[in-house]
């Protein structure tokens, strides 16, 4: 799933790895908050969203009846969840990364876009990365998986979550499971041998808040003084 290319995120003005830019605040671009009346237009969509969000509560119950009618039966599912054997119940259709964070209460991994172009969600599967939103939990079946929760050994943090916090590599914190994950994979397979690299084989990884100078530091930090990662 790695690297991708992320150009609606770029297109969409959003910080990548080729462009590492933080919007300025508006006491440095001196450009004054919006302020005034609030346009027409928003009080038109938010009035209809609250009409839509009545209209579901009223059909709700027809809609979870229907849902259950056809709802496909479970299926057992066993994974080796950072080293311990979780044995589950779930529907075929629930994605890894929901089987992690709503089945095993490992919030570490993270959903934002669930649609593959973030890496927010990236975990190691058999000790290669992926984007757990995208590949379902039966099809992992009898397979190693490793979360952020994984990496550290007890009190003792993983070589690369030290790495992000010595290099400042995290503003919201909201992509840094991921981050971290993909470093990590990304020195075992050998492609963290230069900062262009390091860029290119984490460019899957977005990050909102444009903290990639501070990832990359990290990466490099970790690729150069810790053997064995
Ligand atoms: S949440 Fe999976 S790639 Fe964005
Ligand atoms: S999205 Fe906020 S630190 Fe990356």
């Amino acid at each position: 799933m790695n690297p991708k290319e992320p150009d609606q995120y770029s297109q969409a003005g959003l910080p990548t790895w080729e462009q590492p830019v933080r919007p300025e605040p508006a006491s440095v671009t001196g450009t004054p908050a919006p302020s005034g009346p609030v346009d027409p237009s928003r009080r038109t969509f938010v009035a209809g969203s609250a009409a839509l969000g009545a209209a579901t509560l009223l059909t709700r119950p027809a809609a979870a009846q229907a849902s259950d009618e056809t709802a496909p039966a479970l299926v057992a599912v066993t994974l080796r969840v950072n080293g311990v054997a979780r044995s589950l119940q779930l529907d075929p259709r629930t994605s890894l990364l929901d089987t992690l964070r709503e089945h095993l209460g490992l919030t570490g991994t993270k959903k934002t876009c669930n649609q593959g172009a973030c890496g927010a969600c990236t975990v190691h599967v058999d000790g290669v990365r992926i984007n757990s939103c995208l590949t379902l939990a039966v099809m992992h079946d009898g397979q190693a998986v490793t979360t952020v929760e994984g990496l550290s050994q007890g009190d003792a943090l993983h070589p690369m979550q030290a790495a992000f916090i010595a290099h400042d590599g995290f503003q919201c914190g909201y992509c840094t499971s991921g981050q971290i994950m993909s470093g990590v994979a990304c020195i075992r397979e050998g492609h963290a041998g230069s900062e262009a690299e390091i860029r290119e084989w984490m460019s899957g990884n977005l990050c909102r808040c444009g903290c990639y100078n501070g990832i990359l530091a990290a990466v490099k930090d970790v690729k150069e003084n810790h053997a064995g990662v």
